[in-house]
């Protein structure tokens, strides 16, 4: 990498709309960078797919960001991030970062009864990768899980605080909340989306681990390690691209972001 590579942009995938909730982190702790986002519509959910399956979108996807001439790769997708990262590592020659080793130190730094709860897609929590970063820091944590498949569709369709999105969230939490967690890791990008509505549920003295503010802190330090910060770029650009195109993504990212979406493009990743 060369000093010219400072100016090439950050690519962030996702299944669709969760890897906004990295994206708005790394637009408010590194504005100068430039985004390219690929959130991939098409085939999303990825979390009740097999490993083998989300591996090769993860690499399809990787391929599609790094022929944009992209300086470091963020999985924001802890479904890929958990089975996916090692060979994304071993495949490009530019930093990958995923979202779970980050939350899993959030979590390890915030429990004080240790006791951590994770929630996650059926893949994620199939994997136990929170449970393994976890013990690996700290053996004496005790590790709780469960999935909640119907959280993902709900963020995608927008239902963000409705009553049947409560009932539901009251349903999944309850086998974490009865072990007594005073700490619960929002184990997939989409969830933080769902942030208000969780946080009712599980009352206010369980503290939610969201690991998107991590995630940016591990971007800043892997591109100044690097010397790859942008450090001058006022006008930051930021393209997104799907493999299908929406009106509920176009308004709820809108929404999110708290910023119009101008560079929206459809692709279709097979071809590209
Ligand atoms: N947002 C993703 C995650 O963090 C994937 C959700 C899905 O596609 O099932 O796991």
């Amino acid at each position: 990498m060369t000093q010219n590579n400072k100016t090439l942009p950050i690519g962030i995938f996702d299944s669709g709309i969760g890897g906004l909730t990295v994206v708005k982190e790394v637009i408010r702790q590194l504005p100068n960078e430039d985004i390219v986002y690929l959130g991939d519509t098409a085939r999303v959910p990825y979390g009740t797919k097999s490993s083998k399956t989300v591996i090769s979108y993860s690499q399809s996807n990787a391929q599609f960001l790094t022929s944009k001439g992209i300086k470091l790769l963020v999985i924001a997708c802890n479904t890929a991030s958990a089975v996916a990262l090692q060979s994304l590592r071993w495949d490009l020659d530019i930093p990958v970062i995923g979202v779970l080793e980050p939350g899993a130190r959030e979590a390890v730094s915030s429990t004080r009864n240790k006791i951590v709860g994770v929630i996650g897609t059926p893949s994620t929590i199939k994997s136990e990768a929170y449970k393994k970063a976890i013990e690996n820091i700290d053996p004496d944590i005790k590790v709780y899980s469960t999935k909640c498949p119907l959280f993902v569709p709900l963020a995608e369709e927008g239902w963000l605080d409705d009553s049947i999105s409560e009932q539901i969230a009251n349903r999944y939490l309850q086998s974490v909340i009865r072990e007594g967690i005073d700490t619960l890791i929002l184990g997939c990008t989409h969830y933080p989306l769902l942030k208000n509505l969780i946080q009712k549920v599980v009352g206010n003295n369980i503290n939610l681990v969201d690991s998107a503010q991590q995630v940016a802190l591990e971007i800043e330090r892997t591109l100044s390690e690097s010397n790859l910060e942008n450090q001058s770029n006022p006008n930051s650009k930021k393209e997104f691209y799907l493999t299908d195109i929406s009106d509920s993504f176009i308004s709820i990212a809108a929404n999110f972001l708290g910023e119009e979406i101008n560079h929206i493009q459809h692709i279709d990743i097979s071809k590209s």
